[in-house]
């Protein structure tokens, strides 16, 4: 038991050494300091919440997922798959402490910002570009049990509201935002809102409006061929 305890105390130990050493040798490098002052600017932009740097580097479980993603995403794609088992290791590791699990191979792009964090599932064939926002307990899933592109794509400036469930291989369409608890399964064009289960789109472009251009009483759009 003692030396079980010593074993664990020393792996703690070396685990806090390598992250002390990667974080340094990280903050050395110009193109990481930019990425980091990036994502801290965006938290600010994103949350009213969010006012000191500090503040948000330590607290922000959302930003702690992906700044390990960036790394573990290197480590994953290093020639003939040396870097996958210890790629999937660590992004458990990092799901245990911050509640957000981003498989290895999702490709994520820049200013991507997850408030709240907690619950986020990304698959393992995910792409997402940039200045990307989710919150908490959103899924983008797969429904195919094949090694194929199963996982949604989210175009750039894409908002997806908390608990809300994007599943297969759809495109949200840039600028288009999913309402809270939605559950996706088609293909959102481009600035349009999808609410509701199956989701459907509600405003594509801007809200519907009658002959005289007002608003229509529902908002609802007549169209079939414009829902998904
Ligand atoms: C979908 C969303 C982006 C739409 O925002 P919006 O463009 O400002 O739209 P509105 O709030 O004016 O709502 C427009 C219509 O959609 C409906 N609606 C809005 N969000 C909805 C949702 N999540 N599910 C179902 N219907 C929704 C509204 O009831 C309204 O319907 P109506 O026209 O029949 O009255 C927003 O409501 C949303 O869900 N954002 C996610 C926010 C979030 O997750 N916050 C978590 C913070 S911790």
């Amino acid at each position: 038991m003692t030396a079980l305890r010593g074993f664990a105390r020393k792996a703690m130990g070396g685990a806090l050494l390598a992250a002390g050493a990667v974080t340094a040798y990280g903050l050395s490098r110009p193109a990481v300091r930019h990425a980091l002052r990036e994502d801290l600017d965006t938290a600010r932009r994103r949350d009213p919440a969010a006012r000191n740097d500090l503040v948000i580097a330590i607290s922000y479980p959302g930003l702690h997922a992906i700044w390990a993603h960036r790394g573990i995403h290197r480590l994953w794609r290093l020639p003939e798959g040396r870097g996958q088992i210890p790629a999937r290791l660590l992004s458990q590791a990092v799901r245990t402490l911050t509640g957000v699990e981003i498989h290895p191979g999702a490709t994520i792009g820049r200013r991507f910002f997850i408030d709240h964090a907690n619950g986020v599932v990304i698959g393992e064939t995910a792409e997402i570009g940039d200045d990307v926002m989710l919150y908490h307990q959103v899924t983008l899933g797969g429904r195919s049990m094949k090694q194929e592109k199963r996982h949604p794509t989210v175009e750039d400036g894409v908002v997806i509201g908390s608990g809300a469930k994007v599943i297969g291989p759809v495109v949200l369409g840039r600028e288009s935002a999913v309402g809270a608890n939605a559950v996706v399964v088609k293909d959102v064009p481009a600035e349009a809102t999808a609410v509701g289960v199956p989701a459907k789109v509600k405003f594509p472009q801007a809200r519907p409006v009658d002959e005289e251009g007002r608003p229509t009483p529902d908002g609802l759009l007549t169209d079939p061929a414009l829902w998904i």
